[in-house]
């Protein structure tokens, strides 16, 4: 029987500085975690020390974007190929914040999805739809298109390992979170968009984690959905205490 891990991911977006993020990463303690793993993704200048904070404490490390651009003269950007020399594990791909304001368009995420994969990183491939989509109704076929414009035609093996992390973007740093009902439709809508295309057991397999706005509060409930395996935090991991409880939850 296939079931995928449960995966809590903290996004630490462009917030803190060195010494807040290296105190942030130090403070975290894997003790009472029940997600079977927890991922921190810190922004890339701060990646180096958090990894040596994280040192021997099983949290696994994530970057939360990577170049189109394999190396060279690309002034700015971070390949896939440096995060892997840092010990970086996840890679986030096609965040929301990313698509809007950074022109991060499919074909785009394409390019850096297989960047990311050739390099070695696992991909935490998001999706997510806007309010106004939802009160259309088209909210389910919008964010199966995200997936599928990102996913075709890459082999098998760039498939391997994938994470998904469902968003909708009105519920992201607004306070919103999505209704457990609401987003366990949608989770289950891409456990059988996955299994249509890819088999039974590669959608059992694969995590789907559910961001905007999780906290404390509210991440039992959302953890009990059957297809959501865990979150991607992104307020509520910038805090130690909020972010364990809710990685002790799962
Ligand atoms: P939030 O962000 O938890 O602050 O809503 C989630 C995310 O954007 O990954």
């Amino acid at each position: 029987m296939f079931m995928a891990r449960s995966i809590v991911a903290g996004n630490w977006k462009q917030n803190l500085e060195f010494y807040d993020a290296s105190d942030l990463a130090g403070s975290l303690r894997v003790e009472s975690f029940t997600s079977d793993e927890v991922v921190v993704c810190p922004p890339f200048p701060f990646i180096y020390d958090v990894s040596e904070r994280l040192k021997d404490t099983g949290i696994s490390l994530g970057a939360q974007d990577c170049s189109q651009y394999n190396g060279g003269a690309y002034t700015g950007e971070v390949s896939a190929t440096m995060l892997k020399s840092l010990n970086v594990k996840y890679c986030i791909l096609g965040h929301s914040e990313r698509r809007q304001y950074f022109g991060d368009t499919s074909e785009i995420l394409r390019v850096k999805f297989a960047n990311a994969r050739n390099a070695g990183l696992e991909v935490i491939l998001c999706c997510g739809e806007t309010l106004e989509v939802r009160k259309s109704g088209d909210h389910t076929a919008f964010v199966l298109r995200q997936l599928e414009e990102v996913m075709k035609d890459q082999d098998s093996q760039m498939l391997e390992d994938l994470v998904i992390a469902y968003e909708p973007i009105w519920a992201i740093g607004t306070g919103e979170t999505a209704s457990p009902e609401q987003a366990e439709e949608m989770h289950a809508a891409i456990r059988d968009f996955l299994k249509t295309k890819f088999g039974d057991p590669y959608a059992q397999d694969t995590p789907i984690l559910y961001g905007g706005s999780v906290k404390p509060s509210n991440a039992a409930e959302l953890f009990a959905c059957k297809n959501i395996d865990g979150a991607l935090v992104g307020g509520a991991s910038l805090n130690a205490l909020d972010f364990m409880q809710i990685a002790s939850v799962s």
